[in-house]
């Protein structure tokens, strides 16, 4: 696998957006195979650092921000520790969980920056940004939607269309808006600073053909965004919430959020490796002092022998492939990422994951709810990651698999073992007559799986790995079943003690192999073998436990999921797909303030509908006949879709008569019918209350 080639490796893992928990998607696509190589590498003994943090900037955790009408550091906080904590729980053992909103980060991407900019990389620009005159405010990134040019969906992102996948900047959508007012942009010229991507185009090529290893749908995107030629890319914003840019004539500006958080996994780095990093901000990072690293940060980004992974979802494929590799070539210090493992999506109940929708399974509510069911979820994830197509996760496939193969075959296995022991030999590991040919059939089988699990761990098929990891605990599952020591018991106890010693052997196995995909139960499983955990390169013998050795108390690894609990779990999303539905319904935003005398040059009066006819050749219009106790007028109003003629003819309605007259379809139209709407766009009059005479005034 060419692993020697390399000392150390430094694996990184996305650093999520701080404007939510997190939830499946994230563990099955980043998190839970990132942890599963890490755990891997470690119990090989390499040397290697794991670094994650929250990505604290970006447009997402200010909009999340106003929508709480509080202030971005408050968010970061509030998510920084729900996450962090959920990360710890599921035993996600990054070495460090950092954040961006350190100083230490501020300063790293700033010198970053500022290094760039003394090299003479940028190319510093004036050029012509969507800004929103009703906030007041540059429009960067999504703060700004509008149509995909490219798919068509109407929702892109300014940076992105998370439809397609394609890269985009805010002048390309077609119908642009503001997210923050809904306003129509305008053009207002600013300056910037932008990576000459075009430019760098023939190195960022060979870098990207140099990896031909990478996964298909990694290197295929790579190659599409290379065959459509890079664009220069602005590496500042016109935004208040970031890190600032450090250098003179830039006020009010930020780093863009994909040049720094990526930047991140390096501030991350430096903190882990600090040795006079206060208690305090340990804690804060969830620094693991169990996992101490080796070497000086410098030699984790530098260093040639460092292999350098990045674990992410495929919607980051862009940033870590291409624009972060292109600002490391930049600095010409750096080594570039390796490999970038990216996974497409996870789907839940056939629909897609969407944090603003509640439609998710979040972890630390999973936990409540399965409290130390960690490796189940773990276990699903991994048997359904969608490692080269998008996947579903349904709780009655979640429950099936719980119950169908952790419980029947490797808790089930592990259990048997354990409680005959106890039952026949006081707990001891023995070994009575002579291996038969079944026996030594099972231990040629046996001694395969550790280099077939690190082999798939290794080229990042992770489901694979799981697979065969099964396929061992098969094994011990049909051997004891095949045995039948609970029946040969009575009359050769010899032989019983021969079966469970090699069922025992091969627990322990299970428990050393375990340590990558299912970290809990391989803990559980030390702890009944009363063993010390072991290396993944001692797996593969039969000699891991001596004879004589006393075995602790067993318990059960997985417990069945029942109907109810599943069930609870599935009305739990038909609840919040429910709600969400109501509050969806939600009123139209309210417009800008207008003064008072705005709202006093208004007249509006109580009027009678005389006559009304259709405009012909339209569809939405009518010509209306109005009394409006002043005089008698036509009005052209848009209400044709929703009103007979006839049926309206004497309502009282009311009426702005001041409005500017319009010639409409030929017809002079002297002034506007006031109209209700409700969210299913339903309109009525606004009904002047019984016996009021027209001409009343209405203010
Ligand atoms: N916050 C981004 C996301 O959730 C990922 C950032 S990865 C980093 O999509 F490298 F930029 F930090
Ligand atoms: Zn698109």
């Amino acid at each position: 696998m060419g692993h020697n080639k390399f000392k150390r490796y430094t694996v990184t893992a996305a650093l999520p957006y701080t404007n939510g928990p997190v939830h499946i998607g994230h563990l099955a696509g980043v998190y839970i195979p990132a942890d599963i190589y890490v755990r891997y590498l470690r119990s090989k003994g390499r040397d290697v650092i794991f670094v994650c943090g929250s990505d604290e900037h970006g447009v997402p955790i200010t909009l999340k921000a106003r929508k709480e009408g509080i202030q971005p550091q408050q968010v970061v906080d509030k998510y920084h520790k729900i996450i962090g904590d959920s990360f710890r729980d599921f035993g996600v053992s990054f070495n460090i969980y950092h954040r961006t909103s350190s100083e230490t980060h501020h300063d790293t991407a700033a010198g970053f920056f500022r290094t760039l900019y003394d090299k003479g990389v940028f190319n510093e620009e004036e050029t012509e940004q969507y800004f929103d005159e009703k906030a007041g405010q540059f429009l960067a990134d999504r703060y700004i939607i509008g149509t995909c040019p490219n798919c068509g969906n109407e929702e892109a992102y300014g940076d992105q269309c998370e439809k397609c996948g394609t890269s985009l900047s805010p002048t390309e959508l077609i119908n642009p808006h503001s997210t923050l007012s809904g306003a129509q942009p305008v053009l207002k010229k600013t300056r910037n600073w932008f990576l000459p991507l075009d430019k760098m185009q023939p190195q960022i090529e060979a870098y990207i053909d140099s990896h031909k290893e990478w996964r298909a749908n990694v290197y295929g995107q790579c190659k599409s965004w290379l065959s459509g030629g890079l664009h220069p890319r602005a590496m500042t914003r016109d935004l208040d919430w970031g890190v600032k840019v450090p250098v003179e004539g830039a006020d009010g500006k930020v780093l863009y959020v994909w040049f720094e958080a990526p930047i991140g996994y390096i501030s991350g780095t430096k903190d882990l490796c600090d040795p006079d990093l206060s208690a305090e901000k340990k804690s804060e990072y969830y620094l693991n002092e169990a996992l101490k690293p080796t070497d000086s940060w410098e030699k984790y980004w530098y260093a040639e022998d460092t292999k350098l992974v990045h674990f992410i979802g495929k919607d980051n494929i862009v940033f870590h492939c291409i624009i972060f590799p292109a600002i490391l070539m930049a600095h010409e210090q750096y080594h570039l990422p390796d490999n970038v493992p990216a996974n497409e999506f996870l789907n839940l109940e056939g629909d897609k994951i969407s944090t603003s929708r509640n439609w998710a399974v979040w972890l630390h509510e999973y936990l409540q709810d399965f409290p130390n069911k960690q490796d189940v979820l773990r276990y699903v994830l991994t048997a359904t990651a969608p490692e080269t197509k998008d996947n579903d996760f349904t709780w009655k496939d979640f429950q099936a698999r719980n119950n169908n193969e952790l419980v029947a075959i490797f808790g089930n296995f592990v259990n048997r073992v354990l409680v005959l022991s106890h039952k026949y030999f006081d707990g001891k590991v023995l070994m009575g007559s002579e291996l038969t040919s079944v026996d030594r059939g099972v231990l040629e089988e046996l001694k395969e799986y550790p280099a077939r699990i690190a082999s798939s761990i290794e080229q990042y098929r992770f489901r694979e790995a799981l697979g065969e990891f099964m396929n061992l605990a098969r094994l011990g599952n049909k051997y004891l079943a095949d045995a039948e020591p609970w029946k040969l018991i009575k009359t050769d106890e010899e032989r019983v003690k021969t079966i469970l010693n090699i069922g025992l052997q091969i627990t322990s196995n299970l428990a050393i192999l375990a340590q990558a995909l299912l970290p809990f139960s391989s803990d559980k499983l030390f702890q009944m073998l009363n063993q010390d955990k072991l290396e993944w390169d001692k797996a593969g013998t039969a000699d891991l436990l001596p004879i004589g050795h006393q075995l602790n108390e067993a318990s059960l690894l997985f417990e069945k999921i029942e109907d109810e609990a599943v069930e609870a779990q599935i009305k739990k999303l038909m609840d919040s797909k429910n709600a969400n539905e109501l509050a969806s319904r939600k009123a139209e935003d309210s417009k800008p303030n207008i003064s008072f005398d705005q709202f006093a040059a208004m007249d509006i009066r109580v009027g009678t509908i005389l006559a009304a006819e259709k405009v012909a050749k339209t569809k939405k219009l009518l010509k209306l006949q109005i009394d409006t106790g002043i005089d008698q007028r036509t009005i052209v109003s848009g209400i044709a879709e929703y009103f007979e003629p006839e049926n309206i003819i004497g309502k009282q309605v009311s009426v702005l008569i001041n409005l500017e007259p319009r010639e409409i379809k030929g017809i002079l139209s002297q002034g506007m019918i006031l109209m209700a709407e409700n969210s299913d766009g339903n309109l009525s009059f606004v009904a002047p209350p019984a016996g009021m005479e027209n001409g009343s005034v209405i203010r």
